[in-house]
């Protein structure tokens, strides 16, 4: 079967297409015939070497993937031969075949396409535990989010319109802000060209955001802080700026606010239960058209490292797919 495979850390360009055997699914597994896996910042980070899990070299990466089953290992009696499930696994994504635990996978209902459902597991699922869970967004409150038009960011600023939220988008570009009005969002801020801080504070009448929602770190973290209301919530969701802010602790008292951590492949392994009842709220609100998630292009297994540059080049609006 073709299979992407990482040998080196570097930049995406390290991968290579190869030929590797179609695996057999051990006990508990079953093998999916890959319709689409869906590419993520963290396969970015994992393929330089600079992700919190490595795997050992050669790796496949790609940590999402939907399709249809096509065997069954010792065990498993939850799935069956032709159903179409989503899930997310460690790495190994990127191939033609995939084995992955039957307990980690979701059945795909009727009416959503593999594509969707590829693009919007961990997205989407990692922006409802965010803003439900751990932030509880209420109605009527104000969300702003940083990185709002790509992957994570897109999903947080359609659940929060979802959830009654008034959604002010922060990206690089107004084109980037654009594509985030399409998709639901209220306001926008540019923070390449405007004084984030400022432009918080004055769209929501000197009060600040009830909740932040930052997927990108770097400078625009402690300014978005500033900007959190009283008693508001931020959520720390990632760093794609790279940089890992420092934040002044007095500003978090100031506030009264708190500094909510986001892990969701951590959250789902301890609280498969929990998990579960989100994926299912996701597929009712995205086949009631409550939610719609963006594909912003789909390439071949044999294309990998284009489709991974796009996200080194801050080019992807919602998400980049694999094709098998
Ligand atoms: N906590 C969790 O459980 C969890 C789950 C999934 C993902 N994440 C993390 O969330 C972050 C975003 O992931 P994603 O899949 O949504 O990525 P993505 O689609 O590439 O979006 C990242 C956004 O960050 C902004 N950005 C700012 N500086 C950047 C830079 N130097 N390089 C690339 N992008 C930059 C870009 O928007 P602008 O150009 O508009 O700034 C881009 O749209 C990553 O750090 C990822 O590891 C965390």
């Amino acid at each position: 079967m073709r299979a992407v495979e990482c040998a080196e850390n570097g930049a995406p360009q390290v991968l290579r297409l190869v030929d590797r055997a179609v695996p057999t699914p051990g006990k508990g597994e079953v093998r999916i015939a890959m319709e689409a896996a869906s590419v993520n910042f963290p396969d970015v980070l994992m393929v330089a070497g600079k992700y919190q899990m490595q795997p050992p070299l050669p790796f496949v990466p790609g940590i999402e993937l939907a399709g249809t089953v096509s065997a069954l290992g010792d065990g498993v009696t939850q799935l069956q031969v032709g159903q179409r499930v989503v899930g997310g696994i460690p790495f190994g994504a990127f191939a033609e075949h995939v084995c992955a635990p039957a307990m980690v996978l979701a059945p795909v209902p009727d009416g959503v396409s593999s594509a969707d459902a590829a693009a919007m597991f961990v997205t989407y699922g990692t922006s409802l535990y965010a803003l439900q869970d751990r932030a509880s967004l209420a109605s009527g409150e104000t969300l702003v989010v940083l990185g709002a038009s790509g992957g994570v960011g897109l999903a947080a600023v359609q659940l929060g319109k979802a959830m009654g939220a008034r959604v002010i988008a922060c990206a690089s570009s107004a084109d980037k802000l654009a594509f985030c009005a399409e998709h639901g969002a209220d306001e926008g801020i540019d923070y390449g060209t405007e004084d984030l801080k400022k432009r918080i504070r004055q769209l929501t009448g000197g009060q600040g955001a009830d909740v932040v929602y930052d997927a990108v770190g770097g400078p625009a973290a402690e300014a978005a802080l500033r900007a959190t209301a009283w008693e508001g919530r931020y959520l720390v969701v990632g760093f794609a700026a790279g940089e890992i802010p420092k934040i002044p602790l007095n500003l978090v008292l100031l506030r009264s606010c708190q500094v909510v951590g986001v892990f969701w492949g951590s959250f789902v392994a301890r609280n498969p239960e929990r998990h579960q009842q989100l994926v299912e709220q996701l597929f009712q609100w995205v086949q009631q058209g409550r939610i719609r998630p963006h594909v912003h292009g789909t390439y071949p297994l044999e294309e990998a490292a284009t489709a991974l540059q796009l996200l080194v080049d801050r080019q992807v609006r919602g998400k980049v797919l694999l094709e098998a």
